[in-house]
């Protein structure tokens, strides 16, 4: 009887004590106003980690297990940090209570043998632990986000992530930006005000036919000649041939090399200039003697350049029949 007595005692003394630590709902709450840190975000160590995120659960926490130190060179942890802040200060402004969302980071620093256990070699993680109080089992296991660095807006993209996964809409309210503003503002003013100055004397180039018809002609040498398989590719320059020498024309038409497209692109440039010397300066010539002279030259440097470059073609396809005279290889 006793002994029994002693143990009723014992047990409401005990109860007593749990009744009296508050809940730990209210020191989350009271955590995420501390002012330590940024307003709405939990600062965690090894110590509270396990309070944050052990079951039960009547409430969602976002965890960041992040790793700030210079020493790590975690850029994304550094360019996601700010993002987090507002997150957890943005939910914080409209629920000063939480409502049921904690936002808390663990830093490597303070939380080693948390990262340890969870085994977690790489940072940023972030993970969402679901209340336990309702649901399913399967329902409370914590769900890990996909970071995506190409996120301008981070924080939105997992504003809109936790809202997706509790009952609640998680709002961002960016402050504006006032130096980006200004910024732009003055770079707008400033682009149009030398555009403005500059036009008198950039006019004649932009209205040029021939300066045009010299940017067309180098694009179009360097696409056709290959310039773009080389750039995906990487094809080497040259490579070593046979007897010590090097081979700079690859056999085959699924290959290339660099200097190869350097050669033919030179040789289709050769090819167009006497072109267009034909077509635009010979018959302008005044002397009809030196007109002659001129236009067999152009023709003899076109005859040789084509011949050439169907010796380069024969060189890549052996089988090839064909050749044009002087060069008969
Ligand atoms: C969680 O439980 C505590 C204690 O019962 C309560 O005060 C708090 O309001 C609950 N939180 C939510 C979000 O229901």
């Amino acid at each position: 009887m006793r002994l029994l007595s002693v143990l009723a005692t014992f047990s409401s003394l005990l109860s007593l004590s749990v009744a009296q630590k508050p809940h730990k709902y209210h020191t989350l709450v009271e955590l995420s106003n501390s002012g330590k840190g940024p307003k709405g975000q939990i600062l965690l160590n090894d110590n509270n980690y396990n309070d944050l995120t052990s079951a039960p659960r009547n409430y969602t926490a976002v965890v960041l297990f992040t790793a700030m130190d210079q020493r790590f060179g975690c850029t994304l942890c550094r360019d996601f940090q700010p993002e987090f802040d507002l997150l957890g200060s943005s939910w914080n402004k409209q629920h000063p209570k939480q409502d049921g969302i904690f936002f808390a980071v663990l830093d490597f620093s303070v939380g080693k043998q948390t990262f340890q256990r969870l085994q977690m070699s790489t940072a940023p993680i972030m993970m969402l632990f679901p209340p336990t109080t309702v649901g399913s089992a399967a329902e409370h296991a914590p769900i890990r986000y996909d970071f995506n660095p190409n996120d301008v807006n981070a924080a939105e993209a997992v504003a809109h992530w936790v809202s997706s996964r509790t009952k609640q809409t998680v709002t961002i309210h960016r402050p504006f930006n006032y130096v980006k503003f200004v910024t732009m503002i003055v770079g707008v003013i400033g682009t149009a005000t030398m555009s403005k100055l500059a036009y008198p004397y950039l006019a004649p180039a932009l209205y040029s036919r021939n300066l045009w018809a010299a940017l067309s002609l180098v694009a179009v040498l360097l696409f056709t000649s290959g310039h773009m398989f080389n750039h995906i590719r990487k094809v080497p320059y040259t490579v070593p041939g046979r007897n010590g020498g090097v081979s700079y024309i690859a056999g085959g038409f699924s290959n290339q090399f660099g200097l190869e497209t350097q050669i033919i692109a030179v040789v289709y440039a050769v090819l167009a200039f006497s072109s267009i010397a034909l077509c635009l300066k010979m018959p302008r010539m005044e002397s009809a003697g030196s007109q002659k002279i001129a236009v067999m030259a152009w023709n003899l440097v076109l005859l040789v350049m084509f011949s050439f470059l169907m010796s380069v073609f024969k060189m890549k396809n052996g089988g090839y029949p064909f050749f044009l005279p002087p060069l008969i290889a």
